[in-house]
C-alpha cells in the first residue's frame, strides 16, 4: 500500500472550523485562554460523547471478555511510586540563561536557544504529574496527583474486578476518563494537551500466549478507526525500538494518523508484561494473582494494554471527514463524517416560517428528537442551510414544504452524494433509523419516490 506523505487538511482550516461552528473553543478565552487546555462547544461534546459511545460499545458492550470501571482521578499517592511514575515520568528540560524559555532537551536541534539564541543550561528532568493536596493542610504528607493515565485504576481493582465478575483469562478492564499531564511541549492544537481524555484496556492474558494477543489488539484497534471511517491509507503501525519501550512495556506499538503536522501517535498497543500486577503486589503487599484451575497454579497475568486518546480521534476524525466540494452550484466546505459520529443525525428545514408550515415542521422535529439529536432551522435560504448542515456534518435533511402539509410526505436530502427522496412522514423515522445504519438512500419505503438523482 502506498503511503499519502501529506494530509489534505491544513490545521488552520480545522481550527478555524471547529471556533466558527462551536466545536472547540479555547479553555476561558474571555481571559486570554489557558495554554493547551480546551473546551469543547455544543458540537463538540456532542461529537466527543459519540466517539466515547462508539468505543464503549464495540470494547466493551458487544464483547464477552470485557467489563467497565470507572476509577477516581485522585489515587493513593503510593500507586505512583509503584507505577514508576514519580521517578520515571519526567522529560529532560533545559532553560535559556537570556530569555528563561524552557525546552525540550531531547527535542532540540541545537545547543542553542531556539528563541533567541542564548546560552542553555545542562538538562534537568521535569515531573509531567500535577501535584495538587487532598485536605486542609497543604504539606509534604497530603501531596496527591492528578492520573496521567487511567490504566493504574484498572491496575488497582484487579481484584476487585476478579472477585466480583468470576471472569477467567483472557479478559479486560475497561476505562474512559480524564488524564492530566504538565506537558512541555504543547501545540498542535488538541493533540497534545495539559488535560486530555484517555480511552484504555487492561487486557490480562495467560504469560504464554501475549504474542498472540498483542497482534489480536493490534488489528482488533485498527479496525476500529477504519469502521469509523478514517482511510486505511492514513493509518499506519509503528513499532517502537527497544531503546524507546517505556520502562513497564515488552513491547510496543503506535498507530500513527496522517495528522496535518504529519505523522503521529493517534494510540498506543503495549505490551507490559507483569510490571504493573507485580509493582503493586509488592507496595500493597497484597497477592495480585490468577488461580488458573487447568494449570492448578496462581500465575501473574501478563497485560496488553491499547490506549487511544479521545482528543487525539477526534482530531483524526476532523481531518479524515474534512473536504471542499461544489453543491448546488455553490462552494462548500463539508465533514463526511460516519453516521454514528456525527453531532447532528438530521436537520429538520421548514421551507417557509408561515405559521401553518412551521408548526407542522415543528411536530416532525419534536417526534425525531426524542430519538436521535436533530437540529431545527428555519434562517435564511434552503441553500444555506444545507451548507450549514453540511459543514458540521449532519448526513440527512428533511425538508418540510408545503406540498408536505397535504400529502404527508417529506424530502431527504443525503449529505455527501445530495440525492434525494421523498417518503411518508408515517415511514420518516424507519427511513432515517435505516440509512443511519448505513442502508442505501435509494431504497425506498412503501409510497417513497426517488426525488433527485
Ligand atoms: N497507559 C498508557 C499511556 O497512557 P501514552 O502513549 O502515554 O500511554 C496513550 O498515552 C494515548 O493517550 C496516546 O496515544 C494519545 O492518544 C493520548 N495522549 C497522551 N498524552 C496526551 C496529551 N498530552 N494530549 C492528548 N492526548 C494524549
Amino acid at each position: 500500500m502506498t503511503e499519502p506523505a501529506k494530509a489534505k487538511v491544513e490545521m488552520e482550516k480545522l481550527v478555524s472550523l471547529c471556533r466558527r461552528r462551536g466545536f472547540i473553543f479555547p479553555s476561558s478565552e474571555i481571559y486570554g485562554g489557558l495554554s493547551s487546555c480546551w473546551d469543547y462547544g455544543p458540537l463538540g461534546v456532542e461529537l466527543k460523547r459519540n466517539i466515547k459511545d462508539a468505543w464503549w460499545r464495540a470494547m466493551v458492550q458487544q464483547r464477552d471478555d470485557m467489563v467497565g470501571l470507572d476509577s477516581s482521578i485522585l489515587m493513593h499517592p503510593r500507586t505512583w511510586e509503584a507505577s514508576g511514575h514519580v521517578q520515571g515520568f519526567s522529560d529532560p528540560l533545559v532553560e535559556c540563561k537570556s530569555c528563561h524559555l524552557r525546552w525540550r532537551s531531547d527535542e532540540l536541534e541545537s545547543d542553542k536557544c531556539p528563541e533567541c539564541g542564548g546560552e542553555l543550561t545542562e538538562p534537568r528532568l521535569f515531573n509531567l504529574m500535577f501535584k495538587t493536596f487532598i485536605g486542609p493542610v497543604e504539606d509534604d504528607a497530603s501531596v496527591v496527583y492528578l492520573r496521567p493515565e487511567t490504566a493504574q485504576g484498572m491496575f488497582v481493582n484487579f481484584e476487585n474486578v476478579l472477585n466480583t465478575t468470576r471472569k477467567r483469562l483472557p479478559f479486560g478492564i475497561a476505562q474512559v476518563g480524564k488524564s492530566f499531564r504538565n506537558e512541555v511541549t504543547t501545540g498542535n492544537f488538541i493533540f497534545r494537551s495539559r488535560e486530555f481524555e484517555q480511552m484504555e484496556i487492561e487486557y490480562f492474558v495467560k504469560p504464554e500466549t501475549d504474542k498472540q494477543w498483542f497482534d489480536y489488539w493490534v488489528e482488533e484497534r485498527i479496525n476500529w478507526y477504519v469502521s469509523l471511517g478514517i482511510k486505511r491509507e492514513n493509518l499506519k503501525l509503528r513499532p517502537h525500538t527497544k531503546e524507546e519501550l517505556a520502562h513497564y512495556a515488552r513491547e510496543c506499538s503506535d498507530i500513527n494518523y496522517l495528522f496535518p503536522m504529519g505523522w503521529a501517535e493517534l494510540e498506543g498497543i503495549a505490551n507490559r508484561g507483569d510490571f504493573d500486577l507485580v509493582q503493586h503486589a509488592k507496595s500493597s503487599g497484597k497477592t495480585l494473582s490468577y488461580y488458573d484451575e487447568e494449570a492448578k497454579e496462581h500465575i501473574v497475568p501478563y497485560i496488553i494494554e491499547p490506549s487511544a486518546g479521545v482528543d487525539r480521534t477526534f482530531l483524526a476524525l476532523l481531518c479524515d471527514a474534512y473536504d471542499e466540494d461544489e453543491a448546488e452550484g455553490e462552494k462548500r466546505v463539508l465533514l463526511h463524517l460516519h453516521p454514528d459520529i456525527a453531532p447532528i443525525k438530521a436537520a429538520v428545514l421548514p421551507l417557509s416560517r408561515k405559521e401553518h408550515l412551521a408548526s407542522f415542521a415543528r411536530e416532525i422535529y419534536a417526534d425525531l428528537r426524542k430519538h436521535w439529536m436533530v437540529s431545527y432551522d428555519d434562517a435564511q435560504s434552503i441553500g444555506r442551510r444545507y451548507r450549514r448542515q453540511d459543514e458540521i456534518g449532519t448526513p440527512f435533511c428533511v425538508t418540510v414544504d408545503f406540498e408536505s402539509l397535504d400529502d404527508k410526505q417529506v424530502t431527504i436530502r443525503e449529505r455527501d452524494s445530495l440525492r434525494q427522496i421523498r417518503v411518508p412522514i408515517d415511514s420518516l423515522k424507519a427511513t432515517l433509523r435505516a440509512k443511519l445504519g448505513g442502508e442505501d438512500l435509494f431504497v425506498l419505503p412503501d409510497g417513497g419516490k426517488i426525488w433527485k438523482e
